[in-house]
């Protein structure tokens, strides 16, 4: 298992309309100091990987590389064959992840009691699927997502495989630190009220928090608004999963009552391996750098903002539907006013600066002009230079 996420499981006590919060954790957690952990010394998977790595089995199941025996001289020769006895499927011993039972469910409620959760899952293929499970576990389709609108692409794919419509917010840019803020439970509340206007409601409100520069939105507060109007709250807390166990950072989403919270314990920058030295050339480089970037003259004229031009962004179809449509190419120059078919997303940080629906503006081709020819890498367009941008047919496409 790659990596872990931790999810929270939204149900309202309607008894006493509170919520019963569940979460999920991934192997980092099995490091934790529980007395089960004290007596096998061993967290509840390495343990089942150890025994069974050591057993002088004859196997017929996949990997192909049959516990190293096949794996590719190439690779052995730089990592040897013992990663590869360990590199072992769903066998009996091993439990099913889609089905728990043995150390894969022990250890998943080690990780829950650690986090703090009523119940916690491993994700398997990136804190992506553990988004898209979280969006379509309370979305259905035409129902509305409250959702920042720079999110993470994994929350616009999730919009296109639940089918639920985006209702955005968008965060206020910090022109002194030059990022994006967090979400404010006004913002959230606004949010509500104009779905509530028209006769909506949310079913989910989404929040990235901490964002990927660091932010933190008040999750304290936008939770007990959600919850008064019982609306689940999802946080993607892909790079916070340090967050509550240490009285100086911030409580985590959990803590502040968030319902569904997805993790990368994978994503850590510092983690227990980061040793001291590692740590001084960090902070050395960032004294540089702050050192040096205040003498560094903005030109007055700038062409561009740095961040995405995001505050003029109209939505002509839902994602879904945007990407289900039939579609065309057409050259960058005319694709203007027209209605995207495909997400553009300069990576990092993986924050689509359109997505399928949105009426494509001047502004955001030439923003993503812009950070091409600084040497940008573009995901999800078909065409990465830009040439061409694939848009919706659809009848009325003038902006
Ligand atoms: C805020 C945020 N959410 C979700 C993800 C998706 O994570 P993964 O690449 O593990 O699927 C990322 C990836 O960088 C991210 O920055």
């Amino acid at each position: 298992m790659e990596q872990s996420t931790a999810v929270q499981e939204y149900g309202p006590d309607e008894s006493n309309g509170t919520v019963n919060t569940a979460s999920i954790t991934n192997n980092l957690v099995l490091c934790s100091n529980s007395p089960e952990h004290q007596k096998r010394s061993q967290p509840p998977l390495v343990s089942a990987l150890k025994a069974s790595a050591e057993e002088n089995a004859a196997s017929f199941h996949f990997p192909g590389h049959n516990r190293g025996h096949a794996a590719p001289a190439s690779l052995t020769r730089l990592i040897g064959i013992r990663p590869y006895a360990h590199d072992l499927s769903s066998i009996p011993e091993l439990d099913n992840l889609f089905c728990r039972q043995g150390p894969i469910l022990e250890a998943q409620k080690e990780a829950a009691k650690l986090f703090g959760s009523s119940e916690t899952w491993f994700l398997v293929n990136g804190t992506t699927c553990g988004v898209q499970a979280a969006i379509m576990a309370t979305c259905s389709p035409g129902e509305f997502l409250i959702l920042p609108r720079n999110c993470h692409l994994s929350a616009i794919s999730a919009l296109v495989l639940s089918g639920a419509v985006p209702k955005c917010i968008f965060p206020d840019y910090k022109n002194d630190w030059d990022i994006a803020a967090g979400v404010t439970p006004l913002q959230v509340l606004n949010a509500i009220q104009e779905l509530e206007f028209e006769g909506k409601k949310a079913a989910a409100v989404f929040i990235t928090s901490p964002t990927y520069h660091g932010v933190c939105s008040n999750l304290s507060d936008i939770s007990e608004l959600c919850h008064s109007r019982k609306i689940p709250l999802i946080v993607d807390e892909a790079h916070g999963a340090h967050l509550g166990f240490h009285s100086k950072l911030p409580s985590s989403a959990l803590q502040q009552g968030a319902d569904l919270i997805v993790q990368s314990t994978h994503k850590y920058a510092l983690n227990l391996g980061t040793c001291r030295d590692h740590v001084q050339r960090l902070i050395s480089g960032v004294k540089y750098l702050a050192a040096t970037s205040s003498t560094v003259q903005q030109p007055k004229d700038r062409l561009f903002t740095d961040h995405a031009p995001f505050d003029d962004i109209i939505m002509s179809l839902t994602p879904r539907d945007a990407f289900f449509a039939s579609k065309r190419k057409v050259t960058v120059k005319e694709s203007i006013g027209k209605v995207s078919g495909e997400l553009i997303c300069p990576f990092p940080p993986g924050i689509p600066v359109l997505i399928p629906g949105e009426f494509i503006t001047e502004r955001a081709v030439d923003y993503l002009l812009n950070v091409i020819s600084k040497g940008a890498d573009i995901s999800g367009a078909s065409d990465p230079l830009l040439s061409s941008i694939v848009v919706c047919n659809v009848v009325d496409d003038n902006y």
